[in-house]
């Protein structure tokens, strides 16, 4: 099974979860300027934070050029100051557009952390690793 994790951040959070997610499924977490691997990704984690009420443009531009040919699924990973998910939302609908099956979603509500300052280091509470890493197993379960 070939599996990818691709990530957007600006303070770093989400950077956190996409490391745990990659651990779990032994590979490199990258973010989404790194190309995809070239056999066809069964399943391709993409991650990233929500800005006013919206994924960053990078990554709705990424999933919405992604290939259904060279990627069988995704699965959502996002965060967010708040607990709205408007992110995994805009993210679903451009996956289904390209007629890629979104096999789960990962959210994860980081309150005021990383709103302000530089992106530095975050450092995950247990039961935020615990959550991330059964989300990552269960969708490596999937087929
Ligand atoms: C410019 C900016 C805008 C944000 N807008 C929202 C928002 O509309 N809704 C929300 O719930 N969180 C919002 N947040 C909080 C981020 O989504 C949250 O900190 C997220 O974990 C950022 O991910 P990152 O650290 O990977 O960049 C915003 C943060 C920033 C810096």
């Amino acid at each position: 099974m070939t599996i990818a994790v691709r990530y957007q951040t600006r303070n770093g959070n989400t950077e956190a979860f996409a490391n745990q997610i990659a651990a779990v499924a032994g590979v490199q977490a990258e973010k989404i300027d790194t190309p995809l691997p070239a056999d066809p990704v069964d399943i391709l984690f993409v991650g990233g934070g929500t800005y006013m009420l919206r994924p960053d443009k990078t990554l709705s531009a990424f999933v919405g050029s992604l290939d259904a040919t060279k990627v069988k699924h995704i699965a959502i990973f996002t965060t967010s100051g708040g607990p709205e998910t408007p992110a995994d939302k805009s993210l679903t609908k451009l996956a289904d557009k390209q007629g890629i099956p979104v096999i789960g979603h990962f959210h994860q509500m980081m309150g005021g952390k990383g709103m302000i300052g530089a992106k530095k280091d975050v450092t995950l509470k247990p039961d935020q690793i615990q959550a991330v890493k059964t989300f990552a197993e269960s969708m490596l379960a999937h087929n």
